[in-house]
């Protein structure tokens, strides 16, 4: 039996209708800006508005059983947004991470940034300092900020970090394999991610974990990231749990 329009679905069998639980899921939160723009609001509104959804993000993927959640707070790119917009964001999520340290702590979260924090203010950079000492050693779940982050510029970095293995004559090019490729990216040490969620209605990946990515499911949905919440999680979860993932194989 196979539902219409959707070969790939699998019925819902005893087996199949437990769920299976995304054990990483990454997020591109976008749509900020067009929410703020239709209630006539300064962009920074919906930046802040936004910063409830992940709050409500957060506590759903701890309740389903999600082990690790990276989501994408600002771009390389986004560095070419106005200085206002950037100083608006960059002040936020120093507030937000200053404001949920205790409680993030408290939860057993761990804490980490990927992307060239080297570029950050040096008030933010100490923020993020602390927060990633004080919850280095809490295992239950683990938050990963993609800050300043780009892939590219990830890969750019790896590929560096190799070549100086290789003129210090600790490597030779030959040697090279995937896996120590991907420890050389910021994200080492990380399982892939699972299921990456896009809010706000574009397909894209916006130069967002480009490597780890490679089998990956994705879900697009045009709800924007402020009007996300619980509900829309789960959503997405559940249609995880149809997608049947092959890795290349026959089966
Ligand atoms: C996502 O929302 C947040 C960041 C990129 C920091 P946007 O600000 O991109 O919102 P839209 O896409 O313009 O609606
Ligand atoms: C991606 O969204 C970056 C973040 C959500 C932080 P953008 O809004 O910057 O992406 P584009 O410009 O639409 O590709
Ligand atoms: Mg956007």
């Amino acid at each position: 039996m196979q539902f219409s329009g959707s070969p790939k679905s699998k019925p819902p069998t005893p087996e199949t209708s437990q769920q299976v639980i995304p054990a990483h899921v990454a997020i591109i939160m976008d749509g900020n800006g067009r929410w703020a723009k239709a209630r006539g609001l300064p962009r920074t509104a919906g930046h802040k508005k936004g910063a409830d959804s992940l709050r409500n993000v957060l506590d759903a993927c701890r309740d389903s059983g999600v082990r690790h959640l990276t989501i994408y707070a600002f771009s390389s790119e986004n560095w070419k947004r106005s200085s206002e917009e950037v100083n608006d964001l960059m002040q936020l999520l120093k507030h937000y991470m200053e404001q949920e340290l205790e409680t993030l702590h408290q939860n057993r979260i761990r804490l980490r940034f990927i992307g060239d924090l080297t570029m950050l203010d040096k008030d933010i950079k100490k923020s993020i300092h602390h927060a990633v000492e004080l919850t280095s050693r809490n295992t239950d779940f683990n938050f990963i900020v993609a800050l300043s982050y780009g892939s590219r510029q990830e890969l750019v970095r790896a590929a560096r970090k190799l070549a100086s293995k290789i003129k210090a004559g600790e490597l030779n090019p030959d040697d090279i394999t995937e896996d120590m490729l991907a420890d050389a990216l910021d994200t080492s040490g990380l399982p892939e991610p699972d299921l990456l969620i896009r809010t706000g209605g574009e397909q894209r990946l916006s130069n967002f974990l480009l490597w780890q990515s490679a089998y990956t499911e994705f879900y697009f949905t045009p709800v924007l990231w402020p009007d996300f919440g619980g509900a829309e999680f789960k959503a997405a979860l559940q249609d995880f749990s149809q997608r049947e993932r092959r890795y290349g194989t026959a089966e």
